[in-house]
């Protein structure tokens, strides 16, 4: 018996020892430098063990390669490709997506709110809900939508005069506050339903929304930590809680009814998503593409809440952050809204007017350049890929590999941004130049890129445009600079981001600004 099960382990042994072995050659006649194999850890451990923010992990493997085109690393314990070169990215998110049409998530996850989202569809399917979704982000919608967002603003600066009143200074920490805010923002744009989450900090909505971003993170990371499809089969992996799944379900499929059996049209999600289940009220209304089930259609709207609640809120955070942080920025964008406010003349901001705010513009840019919400894109291979024009020999990208986009490393190399770690809105600002979308990638490149982008983009102008228009953002005794990142997937302040508001017609404001 005790030899037997000496003999039995030693084999275990074995076996792991040449599964290792296997994963540790992937890439030894493959004609790239790769990565050194940590069973479990991978290239990310820094991220894996809890000592780096995901950030930073990834800015630190892009340097470690300088100088290559693409490079071999491991995600935990599965071989990927990391790609450093922004032609041959653009090369697979542009100009031969049909190669890498579909996210990673769609290998692990596919039986809930998120995996059925359009983030995870994969090939037709995803680009029927692909096409079925974009009328809602064309620019005419967002001009709609942006009346929304206007409301929800002016919502945040009411609740901030309240303050006024009561304390004698705002002391603020914004993730929260920006977290709320958005949370109205997606009620009203994606569910139709108005919430005030600043002044009833516990209404259903808000509750369920933070639970379900609790909880796609907290399983995400499970996720990225132990991404064998086995194991979160075996542990019956459902993203989220059932409790959840159908809170929103009954939101949204019962708001739907209401507005059929009362012939309400309103500018929002639920109307285009409507039209896709061939609920049009309007007789000209779009004709579905195919048939969608109650949760796929359901799982977009949630696509808000995973895909643009804490983005946005972060765009914000980080930018009011930079703003406190170089109040210089901060004084020349108030200039400019002083000056949009003149040129508006009475008139209530437009969408057309604030797109031409050219320096707000550039605030935003530079926001997610530096700190913009995903460190990397992924893909996965559908149909094989050769490199050729690689130093060291054609590489061979095949059907299944999964492949990186380093983003932040791109967005912080000194070969494309001047003295990369400065936080600058003039590079986006002076001799008039645009962004350059070969190395410019927040939002991601081609087909796949985030659908809401312009929508995206529209809030945080939005609400900074209210928010500046009353208040500066000062230091204050909580706040910290430079800011530290928390370790971790998210993008996070590990001293939260505290700031003192002060009212623009104020003494104090009037001597700051002139100073
Ligand atoms: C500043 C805010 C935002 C940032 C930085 C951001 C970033 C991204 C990125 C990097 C991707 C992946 C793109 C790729 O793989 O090439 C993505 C995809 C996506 N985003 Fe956003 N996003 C933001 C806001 C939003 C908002 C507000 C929504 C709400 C509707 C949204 C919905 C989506 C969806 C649905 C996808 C998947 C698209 C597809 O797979 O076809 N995003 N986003
Ligand atoms: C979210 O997660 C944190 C920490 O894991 C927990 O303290 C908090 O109660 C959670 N919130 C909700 C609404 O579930
Ligand atoms: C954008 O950046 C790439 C990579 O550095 C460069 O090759 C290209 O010329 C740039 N495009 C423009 C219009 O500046």
């Amino acid at each position: 018996m005790f030899l037997e099960t000496i003999a039995l382990l030693v084999i275990l042994l074995f076996l792991l020892y040449k599964w290792f072995e296997n994963k540790a050659i992937f890439f030894k006649d493959k004609n790239v430098k790769y990565d050194k194999f940590i069973p479990f850890l991978g290239s990310f451990k820094d991220l894996v063990i809890g000592k780096k923010s995901m950030r930073d992990a990834v800015i630190e493997l892009y340097k470690k390669f300088d100088g290559e085109k693409v490079v071999g690393i491991y995600d935990n314990n599965t071989p990927a490709w990391f790609l450093r070169d922004p032609e041959l990215i653009k090369r697979i998110t542009v100009k031969e997506f049909d190669h890498f049409v579909n996210h990673k998530v769609t290998k692990s996850t596919n039986d809930n709110l998120f995996g059925l989202s359009v983030f995870a569809m994969a090939d037709q399917k995803w680009k029927d809900m692909r096409s079925t979704l974009s009328p809602a982000f064309t620019g005419s919608k967002m001009r709609l939508m942006f009346d929304l967002i206007k409301e929800v603003s002016e919502q945040g600066v009411e609740y901030l005069k309240k303050r006024e009143a009561r304390d004698s200074e705002i002391i603020m920490e914004m993730k929260d506050f920006f977290n709320r805010f958005m949370n109205d923002a997606i009620a009203t744009t994606a569910f139709g339903i108005r919430t005030n989450s600043l002044e009833d900090e516990n209404n259903k909505f808000f509750k369920m929304g933070k639970a379900v971003i609790n909880f796609t993170f907290f399983k995400l990371q499970f996720l990225f930590f132990f991404n064998f499809k086995v194991i979160s089969k075996f542990l019956n992996m459902r993203l989220l809680n059932k409790k959840y799944d159908d809170y929103f379900k009954t939101l949204v499929i019962d708001n739907m009814k209401y507005r059929k059996e009362n012939k309400i049209v309103r500018n929002d999600v639920i109307n285009i998503l409507m039209d896709a289940k061939g609920m049009s009220l309007t007789e000209n209304g779009a004709k579905p593409i195919r048939e969608w089930t109650d949760e796929e259609i359901v799982a977009q709207c949630f696509v808000f809440f995973f895909g643009g609640l804490d983005t946005v809120s972060q765009g914000l955070t980080f930018t009011t952050y930079e703003l406190m942080a170089n109040p210089d920025c901060q004084k020349k964008l108030m200039k400019e809204i002083e000056e949009t406010t003149k040129i508006l003349n009475g008139q209530p901001l437009n969408y057309e007017t604030m797109s031409k705010m050219k320096y707000m513009d550039a605030v935003v840019n530079e926001v997610l350049r530096l700190w913009g919400g995903a460190p990397t894109l992924d893909r996965v291979c559908s149909r094989d890929f050769v490199v050729e024009d690689n130093e060291n020999g054609n590489i061979l990208i095949q059907q299944g590999d999964i492949v990186f986009i380093p983003v932040s490393g791109i967005h912080t190399d000194s070969q494309y941004y001047a003295d990369p770690n400065k936080f600058d809105p003039s590079r986006f600002y002076e001799n008039d130049s645009p962004v350059n979308e070969t190395t410019y990638l927040p939002f991601g490149a081609g087909p796949r890129k985030c659908i809401a982008n312009r929508f995206a983009l529209m809030e945080i102008k939005t609400v900074l445009f209210y928010l500046l228009g009353s208040y500066s953002i000062r230091l204050c005794s909580k706040s910290h600079v430079p800011l530290e990142l928390k370790p971790g997937m998210q993008l996070q302040s590990k001293h939260g981001f505290w700031v003192k508001m002060v009212p623009t017609n104020t003494e104090d404001h009037k001597k700051w600004i002139n100073s």
